[in-house]
């Protein structure tokens, strides 16, 4: 047999990595940098990144536990007891969960280090991952890159931005070993339909199904809402696993800071693939990551009203500009259709280049997310003012 042809050039990407389009935000954060470079004063409400700092108390402990020498060392992936403690502690006060802090979860370096990890632990070529669309760009990469199949699963506005489970196709649901659902979801700010979690859970016990509800927006709610964890349905932890991530929820997004929780075997095979893979998730941050979900709820909710104050202030600019959207119960974002004789692509430039302000085209989020654009709600309320008032004056029709 012919030996494979190697390939020539030092840094030609491996084809997996080929497979996949480049990773969006970097993408549009250069375009962003070039605008800047020609002295266009841009606002981007493009990146989903917390503009208000770590809330104090974590931040203090964060001090304390990084002088500690303990905490200095190579963490352990399977993690330190206060940090499993806490998050056992938390799902059960919050979410009304029990999780057995020894088995039912470990750290994850940010949401999407496991989330990518949870792909290469559980997915063979052949094998298929069920993903939403539009969705978090990692569940369709992760699977690709493993050498596995993402089959998109439309989000369908009429199903409140529910997947319709019933139109899988058999195949693919024969061949599917990992399911991620995420809500309050990003991109398009739903909220879980009531009956949805269950529906999932029977899809899940009947095909061998490992469900992936990542958590990234729990503790952003507005009007009231008070979001679900996913674990808290009948059934769900023999079936699924659920990422928590406190990057959103308490301004945590350089900490790298995330937990798994839920189906103890599933636990397990992940944190056998990251054995491999990293070192863990620094202590110091395990221990300020306790000390976040120990934490008085205050902070918590006075963000709430902060986005929740910016939330309604884009609404009203884009219902003034033509562009009726419902305001999201949760997450930091605005999903709002693009107005018609646009494409995604289209409305998202024009904004760019008459308004100098960053929107991210729907279709970025996968084929489904056509015909929409997303709004981060994490810019200073000056700055933002400013963005909706460009929008005024420029795309009022
Ligand atoms: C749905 C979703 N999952 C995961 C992440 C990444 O979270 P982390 O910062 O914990 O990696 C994000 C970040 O935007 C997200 O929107």
């Amino acid at each position: 047999m012919a030996a494979p042809t190697k390939k020539r050039g030092l840094a030609v990407p491996s084809q997996r990595l080929e497979a996949i389009p480049p990773y969006m935000f970097a993408e549009l954060e250069r375009r962003v940098e070039a605008k800047r470079d020609e002295g266009i004063d841009v606002i981007s409400l493009g990146i989903g990144d917390p503009d208000t700092p770590t809330f104090r108390y974590i931040v203090e402990a964060m001090r304390e536990a990084v002088g500690d020498p303990e905490a200095q060392r190579y963490p352990s992936n399977r993690g330190r007891r206060e940090f499993r403690e806490a998050f056992a502690d938390f799902y059960l006060q919050r979410f009304g969960v029990e999780i057995d802090p020894v088995t039912e979860v470990i750290p994850a370096i940010g949401a999407k280090e496991c989330i990518y990890n949870l792909c290469f632990a559980f997915l063979d070529p052949g094998d298929v991952a069920l993903a939403s669309d539009p969705g978090y760009p990692v569940y369709t990469g992760g699977p690709v890159l493993a050498g596995a199949e993402a089959h998109l699963l439309p989000l369908r506005p009429e199903l409140d931005f529910a997947p319709d489970l019933d139109t899988i196709p058999a195949e693919k649901l024969d061949a599917a070993r990992l399911l991620f659902i995420n809500y309050p979801n990003n991109p398009t700010g739903s909220i879980v339909p009531e009956g949805f979690s269950e529906r999932v859970i029977e899809l899940a016990e009947r095909h061998e199904i490992l469900v992936v509800h990542d958590n990234a927006y729990s503790e952003i709610t507005y009007d009231g809402y008070v979001a679900p964890s996913f674990l808290a349905m009948p059934g769900a932890k023999e079936v699924g696993v659920e990422v928590f991530s406190l990057s959103k929820g308490y301004n945590m997004t350089g900490w790298r800071c995330a937990a798994i929780l839920g189906n103890a075997e599933a636990i397990k095979t992940y944190w056998r693939l990251k054995t491999n893979v990293d070192s863990g998730l620094f202590e110091a941050v395990q221990l300020a990551g306790a000390a976040a979900l120990r934490g008085p709820r205050g902070e918590v909710e006075a963000m709430c009203r902060i986005y929740e104050r910016r939330r309604d202030l884009v609404v009203e600019a884009l219902r003034d500009i033509g562009v009726e959207v419902d305001p999201p119960k949760g997450t930091i974002y605005i999903w709002a259709p693009v107005p018609s004789g646009h494409t995604s692509a289209s409305f998202a430039e024009m904004v760019l280049e008459e308004a100098a302000v960053v929107v991210s085209p729907g279709s970025m989020y996968g084929p489904s997310g056509e015909g929409f654009f997303r709004i981060s709600l994490t810019t200073p309320d000056e700055l933002l003012r400013e963005a909706v008032q460009r929008l005024r004056v420029h795309l009022t029709p």
